[in-house]
């Protein structure tokens, strides 16, 4: 049995990267509240366009909507699932908990720790396709120029708009905010796991499966 995987850290950290390279090899299904709103603005529902200045100045969405959204996408009794980016706070910490039925054995949360400089460089250098994949330059130098690699559409990978450094500042500021208290909630109910962020995208990737292994047999 897989844990439920609550995948915590500041934006750029990789948790979209880690959690395509998880659903690949544990069959996870994948909440990512950012992608789901994100599509939401891109079909433009009444959902997208209350939020698209909210994620555009790089703030939170209110929990309701967030765990409104995250909840119709998931189907516990057939899957297992991992949380990119949800919760972001306590109160969605707390929203999360009373949906996986407050079963602690099923679950983890992993924090992706990596430095700030770090980050604020991953996420100049990253690139997103409208499919949703992600690239970056300093892997995929003409990332900007190709056909994409997921979808096979060409002049598709751009830059996010809240990627512009004027926003990540306000994400970064947000994160700095929220992170203590959530990594102390899940602390507190000794589901926490720290991962060196910092290494290749594959050592982090072999850290988290050791865990969900270990998990599994136990
Ligand atoms: P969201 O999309 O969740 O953004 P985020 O949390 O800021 O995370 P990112 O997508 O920026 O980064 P990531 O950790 O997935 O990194 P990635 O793998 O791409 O949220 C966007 C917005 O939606 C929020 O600002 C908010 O407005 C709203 N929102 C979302 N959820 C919400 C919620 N719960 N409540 C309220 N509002 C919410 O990697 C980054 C780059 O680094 C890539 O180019 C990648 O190739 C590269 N990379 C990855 N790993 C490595 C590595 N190990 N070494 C080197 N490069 C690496």
């Amino acid at each position: 049995m897989n844990p439920n995987m609550i995948l915590i850290g500041a934006p750029g950290s990789g948790k979209g990267t880690q959690s395509e390279k998880l659903i690949k090899q544990y069959s996870y299904g994948h909440i990512s509240t950012g992608d789901l709103l994100r599509a939401e603005i891109a079909k433009a529902s009444d959902l997208g366009k209350r939020v698209s200045s909210i994620l555009a100045k790089g703030e939170l969405v209110d929990d309701g909507t967030v765990m409104e959204l995250m909840a119709s996408r998931c189907d516990l009794n057939n899957n297992f699932y991992i949380f990119d980016g949800f919760p972001r706070n306590i109160a969605q910490a707390n929203l999360l908990q009373n949906f996986l039925s407050t079963e602690q054995n099923n679950q983890m949360a992993i924090y992706l720790k990596v430095d700030i400089e770090s980050v604020v460089k991953r996420i100049s250098l990253r690139r997103v396709c409208k499919c949703g994949q992600v690239y970056s330059l300093a892997s995929t130098p003409d990332a900007e120029k190709i056909a994409c690699t997921k979808c096979g559409n060409a002049g598709t990978i751009i830059q996010r708009k809240d990627d512009m450094p004027e926003v990540v500042e306000t994400r970064l500021k947000i994160f700095a905010d929220t992170i203590e208290p959530m990594l102390e909630y899940y602390k507190s109910k000794q589901l926490l796991h720290v991962i060196d962020a910092s290494l290749t995208e594959e050592l982090v990737f072999k850290n988290i499966s050791d865990l969900i292994d270990n998990f599994r047999i136990k």
